[in-house]
């Protein structure tokens, strides 16, 4: 089968790079297009330096990096340094990367590469804030229809993670949120629920470190930094690893399980702003507009993981 061509749409973030690099290690299965960039994480212009930064990292200076939004759609930009470091990247020390970010906008990107390519052929799949999806399906709507899908890291089916109901993705462009669960295309959301089972342990840290290849030290450093927040915060034994899981289910589904369902997104609230409201038991009677996934095989994602950070 011909891999799947895809855009990566991501605020990196250590997690982001991860996804970054585990797409770049598959070429069999996953044909990458583009990294789209946005804000979230950190600001535009440190997510857009660390994503060409990885690229380099990786040796793929071929892939063209586009910055897309500085800030969300209605509500000022949150960033979350207190999770990733000032730099977005911290735990490492790259280069100031040489790769030219790409003249044309992130949204332009999107909207040219789903209209050029063969209809039904184009996988999104974003890991930040969903700003530039977002403005790409306003700006042309015939893009809708043309995707094969959205796989997204976003969302909880149960409890948030930057407030008690509010995932951090959704909760920084909840109205961009809105849009992507209402455009109609086959969206798949990968949220907390899934992702806090896909923790960070020393002993899966220490497998990445024995790779022994100066990327896999690099990717160990970070993520060593990455640890640190999530793991004092709710006292596990490691740190999720939230945006790889996009990729991995890409490339191996049998790892992951869920349900379709309804989902939609509170975009105002006291308390809710960001929520996904996922009506798992049908309560509405609306029909499903996404395959929420809520299960993973843990030991199966970090096996993939350390094969794939193996070859680059
Ligand atoms: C999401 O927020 C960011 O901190 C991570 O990169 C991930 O995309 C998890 O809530
Ligand atoms: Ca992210």
């Amino acid at each position: 089968m011909a891999p799947r061509a895809l855009i990566l749409d991501c605020d990196p973030g250590q997690d982001d790079a991860v996804a970054l690099l585990l797409a770049l290690a598959s070429p069999a299965e996953v044909e990458l297009l583009a990294v789209t960039t946005v804000a979230g994480n950190v600001p535009l212009a440190r997510t857009s330096e660390n994503a060409r930064k990885v690229l380099e990292l990786a040796g793929r200076r071929d892939v063209p990096v586009h910055a897309g939004c500085p800030r969300p759609i209605l509500v000022p930009l949150e960033t979350a340094e207190y999770v990733h470091g000032e730099t977005g990247l911290n735990g490492v020390e790259l280069p100031p990367p040489s790769l030219p970010l790409a003249a044309e906008h992130a949204v332009d990107a999107i909207v040219r590469l789903v209209m050029e390519r063969p209809p039904g052929t184009v996988t999104l799949c974003p890991t930040g804030p969903l700003t530039n999806v977002a403005l790409a399906i306003v700006k042309e709507p015939a893009i809708v229809p043309r995707l094969a899908e959205i796989v997204l890291m976003g969302g909880a089916k149960e409890l948030g993670n930057v407030t008690a109901a509010a995932e951090f993705n959704f909760f920084v462009d909840p109205h961009a949120a809105a849009i992507v669960f209402e455009c109609g295309a086959p969206v798949t959301m990968i949220g907390l629920d899934l992702t806090h089972q896909v923790l960070i342990t020393e002993e899966r840290l220490a497998r990445i470190r024995a790779i022994g290849t100066p990327l896999a030290e690099a990717v160990a450093g970070f993520l060593a930094f990455y640890n640190r927040y999530d793991r004092e915060r709710y006292g596990i034994p490691g740190a999720p690893l939230h945006d790889p899981c996009v990729i991995a289910h890409l490339i191996r589904p049998e790892l992951f399980r869920g349900k379709r369902c309804r989902v939609d997104i509170e975009t105002e609230g006291r308390f809710c702003r960001g929520r996904s409201v996922v009506d798992w038991w049908n309560r509405s009677g609306r029909p499903a507009n996404a395959l929420v996934l809520t299960e993973a095989d843990a030991l199966g994602f970090f096996d993939l993981l350390v094969e794939r950070l193996a070859r680059l």
